[in-house]
């Protein structure tokens, strides 16, 4: 594995300050897995699964109190507070290294630090990137070898350069009063400590590739987003990519991976990735996009054979389960795999459990971690150096009552600003109320590494250098009736919105020209042979718009906009149209 000074340096000044009782390198070899794994299952940090049933499986269970991102203890440290924006909780960079040196100070004693050099993106590829996670978890190190890829390739490619991202964590205590993720965008470096969840953990996914890369792609002309990315080929066998931006566990992973209802006959679905997408600009003058990781880390509750096949199939083998229900036959379950439930288990806290309790066995936000290569519909393109072309850019949330089942913006710029206008019902996918109405632009709301009234500019910047940039969409597929259930069938129907939205980037169709954007007319979005039938009035009624919902809609985004003091004027003019539209209608 090539030596790197810079890195030696600061691995040395690291265990100075952290006192571990060794180091380790990470090479990436599957014999030093092995090894860290038997560690595991002895110290109890994973059991092992049925091992026919689920080759390479094991079960980890997190504390109670570090299941999600914790966003109040996720900090975005700068020199200057503007820096970090009107979104995010800042902290001066200097008070912030002084206060965590003090939570590291001997934070790994008895422990071993793990070295772990990372690649985010494909091999030789322009996108890609180095990183190095300084690590007392072994969790953490066994997952980083899933979601990137791990050892002499990132020294590899990093060789004697200083250009990589710093990221030091410690599980600590785990004693949610001291735990912070702190980002320090100006050095390219992470300090992060006291949880061990994925979220906050493993250094590479949000901190990394969304947080300090929206930075750098910031300065440096790129976009870093909170996006899935997949192929969709038609009969005639070609293929259409679209990226799209919904908030944690708003359906990114289903989407990616859904597999077309019987009736399209000749279309398949292709992932390139199902949580973050890295953009350039071609010199085609399309938008290009790569996947930065190599795993997925999945949502579990919810995912069966019936909702998203793929991700079952995926997760045979080799994953990592976190937080489900555990088996006396060390097989796995959870609420919605619609297999019958285990008559006695054990919960994820731990406890005996048994489907009878009347409590949930598995958490809402417990995860699988997996390799993304055993994906049965992994692109082939998905190692692709150069990326895939983007057509279309689809954003998204829980919206139970404003947003139709799709509509499309006028042109980029006001794509920007339905955007910057997204709203969505946040999930267990980070701590706090679940179920609450809150403004997350471009799904980017707790990732965004910089000052968000700039990163609006930054969009409208891009759009201006994509001489044929894709087209933006918005889709909602969690309107909800009187009674709270879901309007729309989701899943794999959702295929059936994806094909109007490849007919619009054709010019294959026609739409309707309303307030908020472009609408379907309701004979364009194929119905037929939807398990529950769904009724044409039924689907109309999905892509209206109520006149009253958007008033409010309207007044509650212009008290969004009062928070930004850099609101581009793009976005000032796109929103007075907005409501101009509106009271004409
Ligand atoms: P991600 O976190 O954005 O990747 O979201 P996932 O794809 O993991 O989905 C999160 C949760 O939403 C899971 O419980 C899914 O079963 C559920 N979900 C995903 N897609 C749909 C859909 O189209 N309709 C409904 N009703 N639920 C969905
Ligand atoms: P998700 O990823 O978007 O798949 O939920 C994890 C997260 O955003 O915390
Ligand atoms: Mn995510
Ligand atoms: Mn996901």
């Amino acid at each position: 594995m090539y030596s790197n000074n810079e890195v030696d340096n600061w691995v040395k000044e690291t265990a100075a300050l952290t006192n571990p009782k060794d180091i380790v390198w990470i090479d990436g070899s599957m014999s030093q897995r092995k090894r860290l794994i038997d560690e595991c299952l002895k110290s109890g940090e994973l059991i092992e699964l049925n091992q026919d049933k689920l080759p390479g499986c094991y079960y980890h269970r997190s504390d109670i109190n570090d299941v999600a991102r914790v966003e109040k203890c996720t900090f975005i440290c700068t020199k200057s507070e503007k820096d970090a924006g009107p979104t995010n909780n800042w902290m001066d960079s200097e008070e912030a290294y002084k206060k965590l040196t003090n939570l590291f100070r001997n934070s790994m004693k008895g422990r071993t630090m793990y070295v772990i050099p990372y690649l985010m993106g494909p091999s030789d590829s322009p996108f890609s990137k180095v990183g190095i996670e300084l690590t007392d978890s072994k969790y953490v190190v066994l997952s980083m070898e899933i979601m990137t890829k791990t050892g002499s390739i990132a020294m590899d490619t990093l060789k004697n350069s200083p250009d990589f991202v710093k990221g030091l964590h410690s599980k600590g205590n785990l004693d949610p009063q001291n735990r912070y993720i702190c980002h320090f965008p100006e050095d390219k470096t992470i300090w992060s400590i006291g949880s061990d969840y994925g979220g906050n953990a493993l250094l590479g996914k949000k901190c990394f590739a969304l947080r300090i890369g929206s930075y750098m792609g910031y300065h440096e002309g790129w976009m870093a987003e909170h996006m899935l990315i997949m192929g969709i080929e038609n009969p005639q066998g070609e293929i259409s990519y679209i990226a799209a931006a919904f908030p944690s566990a708003c359906g990114k992973t289903n989407l990616a991976m859904l597999i077309p209802p019987d009736i399209f006959k000749g279309y398949k679905v292709w992932t390139v990735g199902d949580d973050i997408a890295w953009m350039r600009i071609g010199e085609d003058g399309r938008l290009w996009a790569v996947n930065p990781e190599a795993g997925f880390f999945g949502v579990v509750p919810g995912t069966s054979m019936k909702s998203n096949p793929n991700a079952m199939m995926t997760i045979k083998r080799n994953t990592i389960f976190t937080n489900v229900v555990l088996t006396e036959d060390k097989d796995v379950w959870w609420e919605g795999i619609n297999l019958p439930a285990p008559k006695k288990a054990t919960d994820w806290k731990g406890n005996p459990w048994s489907p009878e309790s009347g409590e949930k066995g598995a958490h809402p936000n417990s995860r699988f971690t997996a390799p993304a290569e055993q994906c049965p519909c992994i692109s082939p393109e998905w190692q692709n150096p150069k990326g895939v072309p983007i057509s279309a850019i689809i954003f998204g949330g829980r919206r139970a009552k404003t947003a139709p089942l799709v509509y499309q913006s006028f042109d980029w710029e006001h794509g920007v600003f339905v955007g910057a206008t997204m709203a969505s019902e946040t999930t267990a996918a980070s701590t706090g109320d679940v179920g609450v109405v809150r403004r997350d632009p471009m799904a980017m709301l707790p990732f965004c590494g910089y000052n968000m009234g700039n990163y609006f500019s930054h969009w409208l910047e891009m759009g201006k250098k994509i001489s044929k940039p894709p087209l933006i969409f918005n889709v909602n597929w969690f309107r909800t009736d009187e009674e709270g259930n879901f309007i729309w069938p989701g899943f794999r129907d959702n295929f059936r919105v994806l094909l109007w939205i490849l007919n619009r980037c054709k010019g294959k169709v026609d739409a309707i020209k309303s307030p908020i954007g472009y609408l379907p007319k309701a004979k364009d979005i194929n119905i037929s042979g939807i398990e529950n039938k769904l009724s044409e009035k039924t689907l109309e009624s999905l892509l209206s718009i109520n006149k009253e919902a958007w008033d409010e809609e309207i007044k509650d985004q212009a008290a969004w906009f009062e928070k930004f003091d850099t609101l581009p004027e793009e976005i000032k003019s796109q929103y007075k149209l907005l409501t101009e539209r509106l009271e004409v209608d």
